[in-house]
């Protein structure tokens, strides 16, 4: 609590040092940019300039150590909205805790104006109808490592500010998602979004083909290495979520080629990589970062 704190005072005195008009800087909203989806910074106005500021200089920030997650909050105006930017986030397979990746929802929620969390990710497509650069925004999810006891409420419960045993069916709000949906067809966009369940695997493996089936059995369309941890700190919170997940590449659900077969299927066909997902992520990029622009206004 005394780390959160400190976080909290940090931040505050630099927001107080670069905005003239402190009061009118009150942040709505915390985006979370992620794998390949950090343009969404460039939508912030120059007037006035945001305020960057890398997590190795926050007290109690860890920094991350993966390929295109930079690690930078931003706090600035976007569509004449003031937010709050996570310019690359933890994740636990970097060898992060619980506490250290949602740490940042943490310290926001000082900031009594930040109540809503808009949340991206690169996920893998488990359903069959998704492709490549589809956009699916999360209704539900699965935390699987929740499930063994590897869960980001796991223990003492901060009580003044949620519930020991907090109810997780309604945490992907719909009149958000509505917005959402409502905001893609107003701007027209042609790519697909879809709706779906997203589960959570600790990476850093991308599945084998067995692992993406049972996955799908298990009633999940995506899957990916992030995400639930913050969600389900920031519904601790109280704090409204949208969550929408880039479909990077479709998980491989054919059984492996057959030793005992005469002529065995090539092993290297879809293979996912770290490439792929931020090629992928810089495509549809522009995208996301526009329905995100138009929604932040409406919150
Ligand atoms: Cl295929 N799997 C997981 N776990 N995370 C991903 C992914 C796949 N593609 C992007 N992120």
């Amino acid at each position: 609590r005394k780390l959160i704190y400190s976080a909290f005072e940090y931040l505050s005195k630099e927001i107080n040092e670069h905005f003239e008009d402190k009061e009118a800087f009150q942040p709505r909203t915390l985006i979370v940019c992620g794998s390949g989806l950090g343009g969404i910074s460039n939508r912030l106005s120059s007037d006035p300039n945001p305020l960057t500021i890398p997590y190795g200089t926050i007290p109690g920030f860890k920094s991350s150590t993966v390929a295109g997650h930079s690690g930078t909050l931003v706090f600035g105006m976007m569509n004449n909205t003031p937010v709050v930017l996570m310019n690359g986030r933890l994740h636990s397979y970097e060898g992060h805790s619980f506490f250290d990746v949602s740490f940042p929802i943490r310290v926001l929620h000082n900031f009594n104006s930040v109540r809503t969390l808009i949340v991206t990710n690169a996920a893998g497509g488990l359903n069959d109808s998704f492709a490549p650069c589809d956009l699916m925004c999360i209704s539900d999810h699965i935390n699987f490592p929740g499930f063994a006891g590897n869960h980001p409420l796991r223990g003492p419960n901060l009580d003044e500010i949620g519930p020991r045993f907090l109810p997780m069916s309604d945490a992907y709000d719909l009149e958000l998602r509505k917005l959402l949906f409502k905001k893609k067809t107003e701007l027209g966009l042609k790519r697909a979004l879809h709706e779906g369940t997203y589960i959570y695997v600790s990476g850093p493996t991308f599945e084998t083909r067995a692992e993406s089936r049972m996955l799908r059995m298990l009633g999940a369309d995506a899957v990916g290495m992030s995400t639930v941890p913050e969600v389900t700190v920031a519904r601790h919170c109280g704090w409204r979520v949208l969550a929408l997940s880039l479909i990077t590449n479709n998980c491989v659900l054919a059984a492996a080629p057959s030793a005992l077969d005469e002529n065995p299927a090539a092993m290297d066909e879809g293979i996912a990589s770290h490439e792929e997902v931020l090629e992928n992520g810089r495509k549809a990029s522009q995208d996301v970062e526009r329905l995100i622009e138009e929604i932040v206004a409406d919150i």
